[in-house]
């Protein structure tokens, strides 16, 4: 583990909150579809605004069970690449699943740690939709796709976070507690603020949900860093 917090209380809780998500989301990948359909024009909007073109190298960090093959595959067409990885052996099952019956030849799920793994690339694009706040090290996973991308590359984030205002918040310690027992959400991850120390450019794009959801659009500089 690169990088990482390497105290072996440290280590043995990331395993431990690795383990965790591993459980949950093998068992949520049978119902996928249905929890999570609410998200799919938000997950579109974000691909669309990323720029995408034909040819271009895209990695997808936390695909699941590969919600977001499609809008990509279709910008990328024949001549480029995606690759996508999840840590859930059934989500990269049924992702794997989904590319084999469309045919995809231009799209590679990898079972992995996307925080730790060698991601390969480099990649134009990034894709991480609902991923990275589940993450034990949001700041290491996003040094790991940064060093992936090409410089001048483009990350596209979408993910959530407790009500900001008005009298709804109220409700955030419940939210909080729903979030960490449905998806291993991490409290302590503050995405935004992670994505704008690790890239060099960053751009809020929109909320949703009652400013439960967010997207970001972040660029590593095409200059040396
Ligand atoms: C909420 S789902 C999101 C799936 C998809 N991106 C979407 O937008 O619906 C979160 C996914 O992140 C994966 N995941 C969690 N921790 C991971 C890690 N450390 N490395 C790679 N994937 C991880 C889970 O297995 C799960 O499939």
């Amino acid at each position: 583990m690169t990088g990482i917090d390497r105290r072996p209380e440290a280590e043995s809780e990331y395993a431990d909150r690795l383990r965790r998500s591993e459980r949950l989301w093998n068992r949520w990948s049978d119902w996928y579809r249905l929890s999570e359909r609410d998200f799919e024009p938000i997950r579109r909007e974000l691909i669309d605004r990323l720029g995408i073109e034909r040819g271009d190298a895209v990695l997808e960090i936390g695909c699941g069970p590969g919600v977001n093959f499609e809008p990509i595959r279709a910008a990328i067409g024949e001549e480029g690449r995606l690759v996508a990885i999840d840590y859930s052996p059934d989500m990269v099952a049924k992702a794997t699943a989904r590319v084999d019956e469309r045919g995809w030849e231009n799209v590679t799920v990898v079972r992995a740690d996307a925080t730790t793994a060698d991601l390969g690339g480099p990649y134009d694009v990034a894709v991480a939709t609902l991923c990275l706040s589940l993450l034990p090290d949001v700041g290491h996973a996003l040094r790991n796709v940064y060093d992936a991308l090409e410089p001048g590359g483009v990350l596209g984030v979408l993910d959530l976070q407790p009500f900001q205002s008005g009298p709804a918040r109220v409700l955030n310690p419940l939210v909080c507690r729903f979030l960490w027992w449905y998806a291993n959400w991490n409290p302590d991850a503050d995405v935004p603020g992670a994505v704008a120390a690790v890239f060099d450019d960053v751009e809020r794009l929109d909320t949703h949900l009652y400013g439960t959801a967010y997207t970001i659009r972040a660029t590593r500089s095409a200059g040396p860093t």
